[in-house]
């Protein structure tokens, strides 16, 4: 009988120190502790024996069981700290780092032109997407006939024909008016949409900057100053501008600006045997934004009295300035977000 406890013991003590984790040791314990387990099975057997051997078996058994439950307990104590320790955070290790992401360069230059903007003491004003007929066309005394009023110049909201996207920022000059007296200086940043067929230069989405500015005195010769001061800021100390006129049904007189060109300097002639700059096609000059002095017509509109405030505004394509200022080939490169493009800026 010693013999076969002695085997019990051995296989049992064999098996405990070969289970790798809390799951085999437990079933080790049932196998061999459990009330239908081996051990347990021994001490019922014993019954059988005479009573001159029970005694020593009763001790033997025991022993046995002693043994094996000590085994577990060690073995299982130790599975359980390896277990934790595999779900504890080592504090030591490096991080895993996120990839930082970048601000978009229309952001970027958004930021840029209003920020010359409000250091001259301007306010950032905003307006919504979807306008009405009135703020985008009529209160900018834009007539019925006009061009960008047809459905292929402007997206109308299908449900209800009265709604649009706008076309452009200038409505926010409208709504701002409406709910503000002068003195102001405004600048509106935001998207405008067109459906014009994409290409390199065209986006049926893109963002203009609109500058608004209205009080009792304000002159032709401030909007030159603020807009010389912006392109100075924005394209360097030695750059240009020259207003060519032109007509905006808002502004009366209206100009389009140009600036020289960034990439020949205003000369117009090319590099490496090119006898004409690439960027400027010639000219010299580059042009980056309409203005003029704020129609009496759109004062009407509002509710100023005409005779009483001036103003001028401006509108630019923050697109074409990112551009030019970039050196950028395709209007599209903005909008594909491909990260190998605008992780450059
Ligand atoms: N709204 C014009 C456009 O989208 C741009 C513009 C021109 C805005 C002259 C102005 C302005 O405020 O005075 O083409």
């Amino acid at each position: 009988m010693r013999e076969e406890l002695k085997k019990i013991e051995t296989e049992a003590l064999a098996e405990i120190n070969s289970a790798g984790d809390k799951t085999s040791l437990e079933a080790l314990r049932i196998k061999y502790l459990g009330r239908k387990g081996i051990v347990t099975d021994l001490f019922k057997k014993m019954a059988l024996l005479s009573a001159a051997e029970k005694p020593e078996a009763g001790v033997l058994i025991n022993a046995i069981k002693n043994t094996i439950t000590a085994s577990l307990d060690g073995k299982l104590g130790a599975a359980s700290q390896a277990e934790e320790a595999k779900d504890r955070i080592d504090v030591t290790l490096p991080g895993v780092a996120g990839a930082p992401g970048k601000i978009h360069p229309i952001t970027q230059t958004v930021n840029e032109i209003c920020s010359v903007f409000v250091s001259l003491g301007f306010k950032i004003v905003e307006g919504p997407e979807i306008e009405t007929e009135h703020y985008n066309f009529e209160a900018l005394n834009i007539p019925l006939e006009h061009p960008s009023r047809d459905a292929f110049d402007t997206f109308y909201l299908k449900s209800t024909e009265k709604y649009l996207l706008r076309s452009h920022t200038s409505p926010v000059q409208a709504r701002f008016m409406e709910k503000n007296k002068p003195p102001f200086s405004i600048i509106v940043p935001g998207r405008v949409y067109r459906p014009d067929a994409t290409d390199a230069s065209h986006s049926f989405m893109f963002h203009q900057i609109e500058g608004l500015v209205v009080g009792d005195s304000i002159k032709f010769s401030d909007l030159k100053g603020v807009l010389e001061i912006f392109a100075k800021q924005l394209f360097g100390k030695s750059t240009r501008m020259r207003f060519r006129p032109s007509f905006f049904p808002f502004t009366e007189p209206s100009a389009e600006v140009d600036i020289s060109c960034i990439l020949c300097g205003g000369q117009g002639s090319g590099t490496k045997g090119h006898s004409r700059c690439s960027l400027c096609g010639g000219k010299g000059w580059i042009e980056i934004l309409g203005s003029g002095m704020v129609n009496p017509k759109v004062f009407k509109n509002v509710g100023y009295d005409p005779e009483k405030v001036t103003g001028f505004a401006f509108g630019m394509g923050v697109e074409r300035i990112a551009i030019l200022k970039y050196g950028i080939s395709d209007i599209r490169l903005f909008f594909e977000n491909d990260v190998r493009f605008l992780r450059q800026f």
